[in-house]
């Protein structure tokens, strides 16, 4: 037997996974599931990206690259953080990964010693929390309250922040429950940061593009000039351009940090897909990307509202209005403790477990993003499926005594 690493016990296995597998093996089954677990959007990539990703394929673009990216990319990326973030990236502070994901993960790489504290506020994107544990850091979580509309407060941040702390993680527009602070809001935490100047914010943009209810959506590190030294800025082509399955992720931040996870890129996967890059600078450099996601983010506007408008209504739950993302986060504890159709109800996932067996309506219990009386839905999916989820929701409710 091959003996697996001592790391590989810090991982968590995820709860979720069980709940997607039976999703899946229910509709290979043939069986009819309504899912709203799904974290991307239902649009295709834009037609003029796909093109020009065909055309570096085309031109040959089937080699190694630098690790970094192509200069055009580069260049894209610094002029789309200065030109929409108002942040002075230049290309050196600039670099591209495998997704949101695969940048993040480096970044805790390059920037954590062993025993290093990372203040996450809850509810959490799922892999934040296992990420810092590879790389040696400790999470430490600190509970952003459904009464606050999921947002922690200046003074809880300034409670969480020790001489261990290394890294805060700010998630705004957020997954899973689709909150995101207002400028106000967000300058009142960058004023705790800059008092710690050792503390790096990781600040996850990837939803920013989507906002509704004309929420004005302003980068963390464009709201004192101090923060340009103290954060790393994470964004990606996956949400906005609907690509996913692309895997192009970037980071803006200062030089040194960018070296570094340059240094650790160039030992682990050189770089990304060679063919994806020119494709990535068009989505940035093209106003037609612009037009793609407005179309877009209109769409998730009035399928978010009418979700959260629909599951409002719904006895005993409670749900926050999302304000960006494309995930409403209801509460459904008060159906703890009680029974439906034989199975027993004791916390999200056998909520989400039940339903899903019952009602053949799939969606992402929160155990995994720190919350255990809430399940995610995500609204990434047509009016027609989200009328009938939640009419099959209602129906099964009724039934639990
Ligand atoms: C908050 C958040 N950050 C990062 C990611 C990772 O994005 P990517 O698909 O580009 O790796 C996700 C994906 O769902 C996410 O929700």
């Amino acid at each position: 037997m091959i003996a697996l690493a001592e790391r590989m016990k810090s991982v968590s296995e995820s709860i979720t996974l069980a709940v997607t597998a039976k999703a899946n093996a229910l509709k290979k089954a043939g069986v009819d599931v309504v899912g709203f677990g799904a974290g991307e959007p239902d649009f295709d990539t834009p037609t003029f990206i796909k093109d020009a990703a065909k055309a570096a394929l085309d031109k040959g673009q089937t080699k190694y690259t630098p690790t970094p990216s192509f200069p055009e990319l580069k260049q894209a990326i610094a002029d789309k953080f200065q030109r929409e973030n108002g942040l002075p990236y230049e290309p050196a502070n600039v670099t591209v990964g495998a997704g949101g994901k695969a940048c993040l993960y480096m970044a805790f790489m390059a920037v954590l010693n062993p025993g290093d504290e990372v203040v996450i506020p809850s509810p959490f994107w799922v892999s934040y929390p296992e990420q810092v544990k590879l790389a040696g850091g400790v999470p430490k979580i600190i509970r952003g309250e459904e009464s606050n509309g999921f947002k922690i407060t200046p003074t809880q941040l300034e409670k969480s922040i020790g001489p261990r702390t290394r890294v805060v993680i700010l998630n705004s527009p957020s997954n899973p429950a689709g909150h995101a602070y207002t400028p106000t809001e967000l300058k009142a935490l960058a004023d705790v940061i800059v008092k710690h100047p050792a503390v790096v914010v990781f600040s996850d943009e990837i939803y920013e593009k989507l906002v509704y209810d004309g929420l004005e959506f302003v980068s963390f590190a464009k709201l004192d000039e101090r923060l340009l030294d103290q954060t790393l800025t994470f964004n990606c082509h996956s949400k906005s351009f609907a690509m996913t399955g692309w895997r192009l992720g970037y980071i803006g931040g200062p030089k040194p940090v960018i070296d570094a996870i340059n240094k650790l890129q160039s030992q682990m996967t050189s770089h990304v897909t060679s063919f994806i890059q020119i494709p990535g600078a068009v989505a940035l450099n093209d106003p037609r990307g612009a037009e793609s996601i407005e179309t877009m983010r209109v769409q998730f506007e009035k399928r978010g509202k009418h979700m959260w408008e629909r599951l409002s209504k719904l006895p005993g739950v409670t749900c926050v209005r999302p304000q960006g993302a494309f995930y409403c986060f209801p509460n459904v504890s008060s159906y703890f403790g009680k029974t439906v159709g034989g199975a027993k109800i004791t916390d999200a996932v056998s909520f989400a477990a039940t339903l899903l067996e019952q009602a053949h309506v799939a969606v992402v219990p929160g155990n995994d993003s720190g919350f255990e009386t809430h399940v995610r839905l995500s609204f990434a999916t047509s009016m027609e499926q989200i009328d009938k989820g939640i009419d099959r929701i209602a129906e099964w409710l009724k039934k639990i005594g």
